[in-house]
């Protein structure tokens, strides 16, 4: 029996890495993925090996992780319930893919993960192992053992000789090069404000500097693809904007959202690279995309965003709407200049060669534009409000 585990160097994989092999009798090869996230890997394989695994991997996956999932999702303009922009949420489906690739490499039985059974990150791993190889067993730990409580999950750690770091984390963290979220604690009571040490990427507001940067990011088909004129590959776009944004405190939110799994959960999120390219990448649609498309896509973004937080990436919906947003970033190319200043993004010009401005129409002075065909397009369209009209006073309303 083989088992592939998603490895994170920290406690609660370390403790499931031994508890597999305790319980399951199994070899364990873990994986760990680099996704840009601001923790340190080196020494992870060493530890992965000293804490029983048979192999370990460390996978670089950042330039896919920018390339195949972060931009397709910006391309889809997704930010669940109007708020959230999904830097968990995107990250899933591409460590499950990797879990699934490994375990076809080593030849195993089953792949593990670290999410509890409470929350929505558990699903999203266990749908895409079920769309990419729906032949495999998943072991999700917190959902059969009995270490329900941090206390219990230190007292095996120690019995077995598993390191704990001695700052106990106060949050449950997720990060990777977009974002770095934080929930439980004192975020548990949705009343009660983040503590100070709620803070990873983004500066305080108050701590931002008192002059304005001034950036420009080009775009080309809706992706990022150079700032300030220098042209970057995918996952280093995102980290320069990660930086800009962050340092002048852009990008945090603090909201309560609905997870899939139905409770209502409050989470801070800092996500400095993600909030300032959608405040972006949208001002460059104002000047080139069509009216309508733009009303459809909006419409669409809703759908596409809940697919993405609940986990459905591979599925047939969300590949079939992938195709319609990438479609409607055909024009979106362009350059946008903007001011970044204590925490927020103000757009001050955009430029596209697909522009669909006309100047010469928004001049008010004629061009091709005749101002007496807006009497009949005002008629024919108020036809319908003038029927509704007659009726209504038929009926004394
Ligand atoms: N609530 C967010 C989401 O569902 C963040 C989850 C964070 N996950 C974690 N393992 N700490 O996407
Ligand atoms: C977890 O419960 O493992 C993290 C939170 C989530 O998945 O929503």
């Amino acid at each position: 029996k083989k088992v592939v585990l998603a490895y994170s160097g920290g406690l609660d994989t370390s403790v499931i890495l031994k508890w597999l092999i305790e319980t399951y009798k199994c070899e364990v090869i873990a994986v760990t993925a680099d996704l840009g996230q601001p923790e340190d890997l080196t020494g992870v394989e060493e530890k992965a090996l000293k804490t029983g695994a048979s192999k370990a991997y460390v996978l670089d996956l950042r330039e896919e992780m920018a390339k195949d999932f972060v931009f397709p999702m910006m391309r889809g303009a997704a930010r669940y319930e109007n708020r959230y922009l999904l830097g968990t949420s995107i990250a899933r489906p591409l460590i499950a893919k990797a879990l699934v690739d490994i375990a076809r490499k080593e030849g195993a039985d089953a792949v593990a993960h670290g999410a509890t059974g409470k929350g929505n990150d558990q699903v999203r791993f266990e749908f895409a192992v079920s769309a990419l190889a729906p032949d495999l067993k998943v072991i999700a730990p917190w959902r059969e053992w009995d270490l329900m409580s941090r206390t219990a999950l230190t007292a095996f750690a120690a019995k077995h000789g598993i390191h704990i770091s001695s700052e106990a984390k106060r949050y449950s963290m997720d990060a990777n090069m977009m974002h770095t979220s934080f929930e439980g604690s004192e975020l548990e009571n949705p009343g009660s404000a983040p503590d100070a040490s709620c803070h990873q990427r983004c500066v305080p507001v108050e701590e931002a500097p008192d002059t304005p940067e001034i950036i420009s990011v080009d775009f080309e088909q809706g992706n990022p693809v150079a700032v300030n004129g220098q042209r970057l590959s995918p996952a280093a776009i995102i980290k320069t904007l990660s930086e800009m944004a962050g340092r002048n405190g852009i990008g945090r939110d603090d909201m309560v959202e609905n997870r899939f799994v139905g409770m209502k959960c409050r989470g801070v999120y800092e996500n400095p690279a993600g909030t300032l390219l959608f405040a972006l990448h949208r001002d460059l649609e104002g000047i080139c995309m069509d009216r309508e498309l733009l009303g459809i896509r909006d419409m669409l973004a809703v759908r596409y965003s809940q697919c993405v937080y609940n986990g459905f990436w591979y599925s047939p919906e969300r590949e079939t709407m992938q195709a319609f947003m990438d479609k409607s970033q055909e024009c979106v190319t362009g350059t946008v200049r903007a001011k970044l200043y204590k925490g927020g993004v103000w757009p001050l010009a955009r430029t596209s060669p697909n522009s669909l401005f006309s100047e010469d129409l928004a001049t008010f002075e004629g061009g091709n534009y005749d101002h007496k065909d807006a009497a009949g397009f005002i008629r024919l369209n108020s036809l319908r409000l003038r029927l509704h009209a007659a009726v209504q006073s038929k009926l004394g309303k």
